[in-house]
């Protein structure tokens, strides 16, 4: 089963994801192979709860808080939404750690309160360029790995990506043996975990990916807005 899961980041209000979704739906196919979990703005959950009641396909937040309710204006809590059926999170986006300055603390946080409430956490991983650079690559990713996994229970429900940095919205994807060798060094320390890649994925590379050893799916940022180029992706998934 390969999951092929679109990071809408900043875009899309709740009336361009319930368009997105009504053209999606006609065009989709559908495959017992793959899992479409889409990841909208959380104003547009709502709309993605609605336009997705009935069908296989799944959705969730792109960050959530760490608490579950409480005195902490302007968070999102994983538990509420899953009265709308929200089942997932990405935990750990590199945009997240950068831009918001999320700590591993609070990266660990968050995916020890997601398991334990029933939410299956994306856990984001990946080294910058000044890292592979200087030949860090996998003691970043195990450092990322340990800490915020730490005394977390390793189960089937655990999905990482791996996110190399410099690869995620630069147009520059990793070569096909620079996935596989990191894939396989993060099945190594999470074997049970299912291993996603992101950065720059496209229709034209997505079906290369998805060979590659310990690939077991997709995070698609820019070529999941376009119904087209996401659909694209998932035949490639078929193929
Ligand atoms: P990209 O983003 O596909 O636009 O590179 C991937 C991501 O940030 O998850």
């Amino acid at each position: 089963m390969k999951i092929i899961a679109a990071n809408w980041k900043l875009n899309k209000s709740p009336q361009q994801a319930r368009d997105f979704f009504k053209t999606f739906k006609e065009k989709y196919k559908g495959s017992s192979g793959q899992k479409v979990l889409f990841f909208p703005p959380a104003v547009s959950l709502e709309a993605t709860s609605q336009s997705l009641s009935g069908t296989a396909l799944g959705f969730g937040f792109q960050n959530i808080s760490a608490e579950n309710s409480g005195a902490f204006t302007g968070e999102n809590s994983a538990s509420m939404g899953l009265e709308l059926g929200a089942r997932y999170a990405l935990v750990g986006h590199s945009e997240r750690r950068a831009i918001f300055g999320e700590s591993s603390l609070l990266i660990h946080k968050k995916l020890k309160n997601l398991l334990a409430i029933g939410v299956t956490p994306i856990h984001c991983v990946g080294e910058t360029l000044e890292d592979r650079d200087q030949g860090r690559t996998e003691e970043v990713i195990k450092k990322q790995i340990e800490s915020e996994l730490i005394g977390v229970t390793q189960n089937a429900d655990l999905i990482l990506a791996y996110e190399p940095v410099w690869a995620i919205g630069t147009g520059r994807v990793a070569s096909l043996q620079q996935i596989a060798e990191v894939h396989s060094f993060i099945h190594g320390l999470c074997p049970t975990a299912s291993i996603l890649y992101g950065g720059s994925v496209k229709p034209d590379n997505s079906k290369d990916i998805l060979k590659v050893k310990f690939v077991d799916g997709l995070l698609i940022g820019g070529a999941s807005l376009e119904v087209d180029s996401l659909l694209k992706i998932c035949e490639s998934v078929a193929e």
